[in-house]
Order: structure tokens, then sequence, then C-alpha cells
């Protein structure tokens, strides 16, 4: 009972344990077998133990030298290497690499602290730049190429597989491939600064049909890019840092906002993206996210601070 409690945490969108992806798969596989190995073998140890401890006549020396050989060397030796064979033969399923040449998606995430710039490569079309969330498509492989332009930072999404490092002045590879739709959580798993904590994306894996509708919805401006907004914001220079397309805002610094509105969260999964959110993150960004680049605005007109907030909203 206690322990059906206990594992019900184990679910959700950031557990490795509850996988929705392939390679999470293998993984939560291999931390099955092992936990379920090493719970028995304890099991087993304990039994001995107690036997050992109400038994009331003595061993004798070559009996409890048997024991000792038996149990205490051979068996420990024939099942770890037994479980080492296990992982090691699951490992090359948990890095495989699309094929070079075939016609795949590939992602590139780069960390920057506090937040990820994310870019769709896809043969044939311009990238798509965008930033804090990652979309895939189910039952694709998608190859993610894993960068750093200041501290290392690493990439986990662990419902859809393993963990590797951003490391700058370094090009990292992981491949993935989502089984089931659904909205996934990825934590920054690396020391990074003041607000590591603070540093997370969403990943939404969709069916193929829904995301290449989606992708090619990103190649465009928003229908929202020409509104009154978008005036203020560039005239309080907000487009120095920030690019929204269909603007003159082309600024590479801070995370892309072409089409922020249609993200699920806000300031790099730490916030629900709201108005008043997105207001609140304008007028006192190292408020809610200590160390972080941006400066504040809060000298500006709150009037001003509404209306480009709103105008953000509304870039779906
Ligand atoms: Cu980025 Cu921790």
């Amino acid at each position: 009972m206690l322990t059906v409690a206990w594992l019900s945490g184990c679910s959700g969108i950031q557990s490795a344990i509850d996988p929705a992806g392939e390679e999470a798969t293998h993984v939560a596989t291999l931390f099955w077998v092992m936990t379920c190995g090493g719970a028995l073998i304890w099991a087993g140890t304990v039994a001995v133990l107690l036997y050992a401890v109400r038994r009331r006549t003595l061993y004798s020396e070559p009996a409890a030298s048997r024991l000792i050989f038996w149990a205490g060397a051979v068996f420990p030796a024939i099942t770890l290497i037994l479980l080492l064979g296990y992982a090691l033969w699951l490992m090359p399923s948990l890095r495989p690499l699309a094929q070079p040449g075939a016609p795949t998606l590939r992602i590139e995430v780069t960390g920057r602290q506090y937040w990820w710039r994310v870019i769709y490569r896809q043969p044939g079309t311009p990238p798509v730049v965008s930033a804090n969330e990652i979309r895939l498509p189910v039952g694709e492989r998608v190859e993610f190429t894993l960068k750093s332009d200041d501290v290392i930072h690493s990439f986990w999404i662990p419902a859809l597989g393993g963990k590797m490092d951003m490391i700058p002045g370094r090009e990292n590879r992981l491949s993935l491939r989502a089984t089931k739709p659904g909205t996934f959580r990825g934590p920054c798993t690396e020391f990074c600064g003041t607000s590591h904590a603070l540093m997370a994306f969403s990943a939404v894996a969709m069916e193929p049909a829904e995301f290449r509708q989606w992708l090619a919805g990103q190649h465009v401006p928003s229908a929202g890019a020409t509104g009154t907004g978008a005036r203020l914001f560039i005239r309080h220079g907000c487009g120095a840092c920030h690019a929204v397309a269909g603007t003159e805002a082309t600024g590479m610094l801070g995370p892309d906002l072409s089409h922020l509105g249609s993200r699920e969260t806000l300031g790099a999964g730490i916030l629900p993206n709201s108005q008043d959110n997105i207001a609140r993150f304008i007028a006192e960004p190292d408020v809610i996210k200590p160390g972080v680049q941006m400066p504040g605005f809060d000298m500006l007109p709150p009037d001003d601070i509404e209306a480009i907030a709103s105008w953000l909203k509304g870039l779906k």
C-alpha cells in the first residue's frame, strides 16, 4: 500500500520511470531490472543472516568456507557480470543517431544562462528559431545537436530519454523518439549559476501531421506581429536583444519572441504564460529569475508595459 502511494509520486511530466519515449523505456527497464535484482539479493542476504543468528550449533569450518566461496564470491561475481552485460547490451540502443543523408528533423538546442535557444533544421527549408519549448513528432526519430554559449548546462527530458551535457565549444548529439503524445518537462541538470534551478523547458510530443502544420506556421511571422505593441517594443529598445519575425526586432542575445503567445510557459519553464506574467517579467526579471541578464524595465510607463505584454501574448 505504502509502496503504491510512494510510486504514484513517480509518474508525471518529469519522470524517468513513466516513459513516453523509446530511450526512456530502455532506461526505465534497466532501472527496474537493477532495482528488483538488488532487492532479491538483499532479501537473500538478510535471510542467510537471520538463519545464521538463530542457529544454535556451530558451523564446521569447511562448511563456512564453502558458503563464503559460493555465496560471497562466485554468486556476486556472476550476478554482477550478468547485470553489466545486460546494461552494455542496452547501451547502443540508447544512442541511435540518425543515418547521415536521411531527411530527418534536427533540433539544435543551445544552453544560455538561463534559457534555451531552439532551432529546427530540416533539409530544404529555412531554419525556424524559437526558445524554451521543444516540439517533436511522435513516432519519428529526432536528432538533437546540443551546444552552450557560456557555461556547462545539461539537457534532459526524463520522460523521453537520457541526459546529455551541453559544453561550450563542443557539439554533442542525442537522438530521441517519442512514443506517446503529451507535454513533458525538461530541467537543466548541471549547476550553471544562480538561476540554474529556474532553467527548464517544455517538450511537446505531437502527432506528426499536427507537428508539420505547427512547424509550417513557425516559418511565417505571427499575424499579430504588426500590432501597436510592436512600435513600443522597438522604441524602448527591446529589439536589441530579442527578435520578433515581421518587425524590425532582430536581436539575438535573448530568446526569440516571434511566437511567444503560443508557448505554454514563460521565463524558461518557470511561469504560466499569461499577460500578467509577461508584464511582471518585463518590469522585474531579476526578481523572478535572479542573475538573469535582462535588465528590469520598471521605469517604463505601466501602460507601455501592459501594451507590450498584451502584444507579446498575442503573438501566436
Ligand atoms: Cu543551465 Cu543549470
